[in-house]
């Protein structure tokens, strides 16, 4: 199986672009409502949760981890990834080379939570592929409530996403990555406000073909990802918000499991 987690319902859109390329892998998705966001704590507190989170998914019956969570990934990956015996994915690498490909005037937008943006994590990676490439970063804290919350057309969604974009827009940035898998929810907001000229990476998407390369290079770790019984959507909290949100990403009813024993 697949073990994808995050703090909330924001991975699932990481879930739903693995299910669109890869349909014959089964998934298990941890989604950590009960104590999230994540984006406004410490790293000390995202990396404790990331842990527990992998270690639940590996106890599942996971054989490879994405950590579907920018905050997370910012933050816990490399730990992570030395610590548990298994492949481990995440959001951030794979947006960074789509961005670094996808600019032509060598101005990358990046919005985020706190955590993301004040780790500076895009701005070390991208500098690292591509060092002549300016970085402009925003965290937009008030986003992912509002996608938790579902209201992702409402007015005050668009005046808030108008504020954010402003600095970036200023910056005439190009190219727009979506640091925060809450994000592709709010992506036709988002684009109308920052110009149809600016390409926006959702780095839910970018996961997705990246994990596909991988699976298709790796016959024998495939082999192991596609035992188990159907995909498994848990969560340590269930509110009405998650599942309607839930439902709106995969566009089909989706039943979330209450899995808070690990916490
Ligand atoms: N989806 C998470 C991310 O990509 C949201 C983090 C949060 O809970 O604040 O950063």
């Amino acid at each position: 199986m697949i073990g994808i987690f995050d703090s909330g319902v924001g991975g699932m859109t990481v879930a739903r672009a693995v299910e669109k390329v890869l349909p014959d892998y089964p998934l298990i998705y941890f989604g950590d409502l009960a104590r999230s966001p994540y984006g406004p704590k410490s790293p000390e507190k995202i990396i404790q949760y990331s842990r527990q989170n992998t270690r639940f998914l590996l106890d599942q019956g996971a054989r490879l981890i994405i950590i579907a969570c920018n905050s997370a990934a910012s933050v816990a990956s490399e730990l992570i990834r030395d610590e548990f015996d298994v492949p481990v994915f995440e959001v951030i690498t794979p947006a960074v080379r789509q961005a670094v490909e996808a600019t032509d005037n060598g101005r990358v937008g990046v919005i985020g939570t706190r955590a993301t943006i004040r780790s500076g994590v895009y701005e070390r990676m991208i500098a690292a592929a591509e060092p002549g490439i300016k970085v402009v970063s925003s965290a937009c804290p008030l986003l992912v409530p509002l996608v938790e919350e579902g209201w992702l057309d409402r007015r005050e969604t668009k005046m808030i996403i108008r504020r954010y974009l402003h600095p970036l827009k200023m910056q005439q940035v190009d190219t727009l990555v979506l640091g925060c898998t809450h994000y592709p929810l709010l992506r036709a907001i988002i684009q109308a406000k920052i110009g149809k000229r600016t390409q926006v990476i959702d780095s839910a998407e970018a996961v997705a073909v990246e994990l596909q390369s991988f699976i298709e290079k790796n016959p024998d770790i495939a082999a192991d990802l596609a035992a188990g019984p159907g995909s498994r959507y848990c969560v340590s909290d269930i509110t009405d918000a998650a599942s309607g949100v839930a439902a709106k990403i995969f566009g089909r009813k989706i039943n979330l499991e209450l899995a808070n024993g690990n916490l």
